[in-house]
């Protein structure tokens, strides 16, 4: 089996879809690994070190002849184009969202696998790329706020007096908010989180922040460990609070998801103006688009002298460890679904099941089914 790393197209993604030591390892399973030229250097990876764990730099008739391909972000239209029919890839693919994407594999008789839909299980969690890049996501995002803001982020006793502690604030405490409470702690900020699934509570305790709780005994537990759609009346409870605790924070990173869905609103306009002049909200939902009504997605603005930050591309600022973990969470799953003769397609096994977006022309990936045959359409 062969399989062909390509390079990211997109100019500002850094990361690649695999690493040297990766190569290592496929390679001494027996699979011959190409790699396109140039794919890792924005992380740091040179053709030659691919080549010394045991890779090739890809020719045409190398990339031609592979069985699979794997990337990191989706692919273009364009890209998809240039696969050559009937073959696999393994990406992220937003299948839920990007039904064109979707149209245009199954149209190619592409055999695609979603990284991003694997499902959230024990057995899958080493192959979370979710995980790993919401965990890169929750740290930088800190970072970002801490060099934005002009403050300390602990508090500091000097000559020239007391310097108060920043306030961080945490909405929705999954694996980002959990490591941006983590990050923003060690720091020294004094830190609180909220969360409609009241079991991340004592999670958030653990690493040091206060537990925001909405008074309201629904609980916003979903299905796989995600959150569900809220009551209007818990939102309404939930924005009172948020409204209490928000003009008193310096820095604020809202997380909040809900799968296939557009990011629900929990900071208003009426919020952001009653925040402190030269505070930092650093929105982490906003490729959905985003937590807080004012964000840009990719844009850096000013909203009533509160700095809101939409970079939705945090993993490839740090694209050499992001590459690192995506890296080993697709090789773990190539492990995970090929043995001596190749793809095993094992339809009964949930993490192939979970993963498969489109397979000879058809679209496989349930949810991804629904939403069009609703025609929801948000691509
Ligand atoms: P997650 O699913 O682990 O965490 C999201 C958390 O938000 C969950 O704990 C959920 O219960 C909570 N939540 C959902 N709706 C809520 C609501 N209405 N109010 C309060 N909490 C709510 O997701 P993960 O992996 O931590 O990702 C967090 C966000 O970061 C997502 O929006 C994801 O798309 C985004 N992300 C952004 C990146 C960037 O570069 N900007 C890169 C990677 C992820």
């Amino acid at each position: 089996m062969k399989i062909a790393v390509l390079k990211e197209t997109v100019e500002a993604e850094k990361r690649v879809a695999m690493i040297p030591d990766s190569v290592k390892r496929l390679v001494k399973r027996n699979i011959q690994v190409t790699i396109q030229s140039g794919a890792g250097e924005a992380a740091g990876f040179t053709d030659t070190d691919y080549e010394k764990q045991g890779g090739t730099i890809a020719t045409a008739a190398d990339l031609a002849s592979a069985d699979a391909f794997v990337k990191v972000l989706p692919p273009t239209l364009a890209e998809v184009d240039n696969l050559p029919d009937g073959k696999t890839l393994i990406s992220i693919i937003h299948p839920m969202t990007r039904h064109d994407l979707v149209h245009k594999l199954a149209a190619k008789k592409i055999t695609a696998f979603g990284m991003d839909v694997i499902p959230r299980t024990t057995l899958a969690q080493s192959m979370d790329v979710l995980s790993s890049m919401s965990t890169i996501t929750g740290y930088k995002a800190v970072l970002m706020a801490a060099n934005s803001i002009n403050k300390f982020f602990p508090m500091l006793m000097t000559a020239a007096g007391t310097l108060a502690p920043t306030r961080v604030m945490v909405l929705g405490a999954g694996v980002a908010g959990l490591m941006a409470c983590a990050t923003a702690k060690r720091l020294g900020a004094v830190v609180e989180a909220t969360d409609v699934r009241p079991e991340v509570r004592e999670q958030v305790k653990s690493v040091g922040a206060k537990f925001l709780a909405v008074k309201s005994d629904e609980s916003g537990a979903g299905e796989g460990g995600y959150a569900k759609e809220m009551s209007d009346d818990y939102k309404q409870k939930q924005a009172e609070m948020i409204a209490r605790h928000i003009a008193k924070a310096d820095v604020v990173i809202p997380t909040a998801l809900i799968p296939g869905r557009k990011a629900p609103i929990l900071i208003t306009e009426a919020h952001v103006k009653s925040m402190k002049t030269g505070s930092v909200i650093v929105d982490l939902a906003a490729e959905m688009g985003g937590n807080c009504e004012l964000t840009e997605m990719d844009k850096d603005v000013v909203k009533h002298g509160v700095l809101i930050i939409g970079n939705s591309n945090l993993p490839s600022t740090m694209s050499c460890h992001a590459s690192q973990m995506f890296s080993k969470n697709v090789e773990r799953f190539i492990s995970h679904l090929t043995d001596e003769n190749g793809f095993k397609m094992d339809m009964n096994d949930e993490i192939t099941k979970g993963s498969l977006v489109t397979r000879n022309g058809e679209v496989m990936h349930a949810m991804t089914k629904k939403l069009m045959a609703q025609g929801d359409n948000n691509g």
